[in-house]
């Protein structure tokens, strides 16, 4: 494990992320190993954070994707301002690494893919829940979902623990359900070191729109700050 970033500052940025965030998975290093601080503006100006799963990393051409609901706080606030900042932080790894950047919708046949591959309690949370949104009580969301699921031909127990039909549901994904990818312009490796002497560097490129949903990124390029 390195305890400091070389002299000469790599070129690659996301590759040491992604070779950190692999690492952090790999020593099962606490539950949610992928957790992330996801960091909006709203329309106003007002920042919020949240914790979400980062569920990819493409260190080329360099862009990361989480899942959520599409009228959820954080999207509303996306839809108002895409410039969004993520944050990965690994205790005991000592490490952290911050991001800046764009965030846009996946491609719906990506959501489609990954929406697939989750278990059908998931799947129906994700039609069950209007997150963000008001609740009455915790009862009324229960019954919200197992309506909700009815309407889709799923019949589950009070508790949504058990199914209650026959063979396992086929639950296509909600359209207000799916994926952003966050397309970072600025990335800050951080690695902790002894008397807060600790060692960072950030690094900037420039982002060009390509097609809907593509970026096409310049080099990185990185300084050594003060820590
Ligand atoms: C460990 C952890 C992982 C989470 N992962 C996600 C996630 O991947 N997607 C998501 O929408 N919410 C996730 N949440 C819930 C969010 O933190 C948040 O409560 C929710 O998305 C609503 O945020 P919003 O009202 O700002 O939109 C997670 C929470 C925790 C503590």
């Amino acid at each position: 494990m390195e305890s400091r970033l070389p002299d000469v500052l790599p070129s690659d940025p996301m590759h040491w992320a992604a070779a950190w965030l692999a690492e952090a998975t790999a020593r099962k290093l606490r539950r949610n190993p992928n957790a992330m601080t996801l960091a909006t503006v709203d329309g106003d100006g007002r920042p919020s954070s949240r914790v979400v799963l980062c569920k990819a990393f493409h260190a080329d051409p360099g862009y990361l994707v989480f899942y959520t609901n599409y009228r959820s706080q954080k999207a509303t606030d996306i839809k108002a301002n895409a410039r969004v900042a993520v944050n990965f932080h690994w205790d005991s790894l000592g490490r952290q690494v911050r991001m800046q950047g764009t965030a846009i919708r996946s491609p719906q046949r990506e959501s489609d893919q990954y929406f697939a591959t989750r278990d059908w309690g998931s799947q129906l949370g994700a039609w069950g829940s209007d997150q963000s949104s008001q609740l009455e009580s915790r009862a009324a969301l229960l019954h919200q979902v197992q309506e909700r699921a009815a309407t889709l031909g799923v019949s589950v127990s009070a508790d949504l623990q058990t199914l209650t039909g026959e063979g396992p549901p086929d639950i296509p994904r909600p359209p207000h359900w799916g994926g952003y990818r966050i397309w970072p312009e600025r990335i800050e490796l951080w690695i902790e070191g002894a008397d807060r002497i600790h060692d960072r560097a950030a690094w900037t490129r420039s982002l060009k729109a390509r097609g809907e949903n593509e970026f096409s990124g310049g080099p990185w390029s990185g300084n050594r700050l003060q820590p």
